[in-house]
């Protein structure tokens, strides 16, 4: 195989190995070393049938199978959902405004996920691009002082702090669902990579606030870390081709699905999820 990188900050593009099929030990071992180097794996022309996407994701840990949206799943195969604007018997998929907000995967529980491995089945003319950010940079290039600052804090993580009806209103009924499903978690704001051993910032646009501060003492700093990790000299952008299928570690990058296609082309993305170790805790009440 053959690794070129992708862009400065981030990723690099794996060639010469065919991922349909079964992978030997010592592909396996140089991949998995790759994909700690560059964060994210791209490879290019494979054209991945359900079975074969969840059979190389298992290369990389345990496939997970969805239980917290069961209705994302692809029917028959819990261990794949489809991220789609595709309608669904005639009704607008549940998926079509996934990702909208910089995030990384179920960040917003105990148990985050490692790694997720996102494959392109149909594409719009031009454009629905996903943007993703280097977060061992994040942290890294912070001042001495604001690095030891963050050591102590926790910050809430909720799935609804990053709806927005800037793409579509959020639909109430399952703003509540979620708030009964999906309740806020504190997490470190630095998160020590277990494999790497690196420190990178875990924050993103799903936070709410640091535990033990109010919302508004909160937000300029969350603000300024946020815009600060995802400048654009820390994030590749990239531009889908079909049958693309991108690799990424939730555990040291965050991304963002662009709304930056004519919505009434077809986008149609399945992807696979690795189980992360279980961090963090329920999130304390709020500060007054
Ligand atoms: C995801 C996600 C990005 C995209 O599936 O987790 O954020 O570009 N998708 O569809
Ligand atoms: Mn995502």
């Amino acid at each position: 195989m053959q690794v070129r990188r992708l862009s400065f900050p981030i990723g690099a593009e794996v060639t010469g190995l065919d991922i349909t099929r079964p992978l030997s030990g010592a592909d396996r071992e140089e991949l998995v070393r790759h994909w700690h180097e560059h964060l994210i794996l791209l490879f290019r022309g494979q054209p991945l049938t359900p079975q074969q996407h969840i059979a190389f994701t298992r290369n990389f840990g345990e496939a997970d199978t969805h239980e917290a949206n069961p209705d994302f799943r692809l029917p028959g195969y819990p261990e794949a959902i489809e991220v789609t604007n595709r309608t669904v018997h005639g009704k607008p998929s549940a998926t079509r405004e996934v990702g909208r907000a910089w995030h990384s995967d179920m960040e917003h529980t105990i148990l985050p996920l490692k790694g997720s491995l996102l494959w392109c089945g149909e594409l719009p003319g031009v454009g629905g691009d996903t943007m993703f950010a280097n977060m061992y940079e994040a942290y890294e290039s912070l001042s001495p002082g604001m690095r030891a600052m963050l050591e102590s804090l926790e910050a809430e993580h909720d799935v609804i702090a990053s709806f927005s009806d800037k793409y579509v209103a959020p639909d109430p009924a399952h703003v509540a669902r979620l708030r009964l499903t999906a309740p806020p978690v504190a997490h470190p704001v630095l998160r020590v990579h277990p494999e790497t051993g690196r420190k990178s910032l875990f924050l993103s646009e799903r936070v709410r606030r640091f535990i033990g501060f109010t919302d508004a003492e909160s937000a300029p700093l969350l603000r300024y870390l946020c815009e600060h990790a995802t400048q654009p000299e820390f994030v590749y952008r990239h531009q889908w081709q079909l049958h693309d299928a991108l690799l990424w570690d939730n555990r040291c990058v965050i991304h963002q699905a662009l709304a930056d296609y004519d919505r009434s082309q077809v986008r149609y993305m399945r992807r696979t999820s690795i189980v992360g170790e279980p961090c963090g805790r329920p999130a304390p009440q709020a500060a007054a």
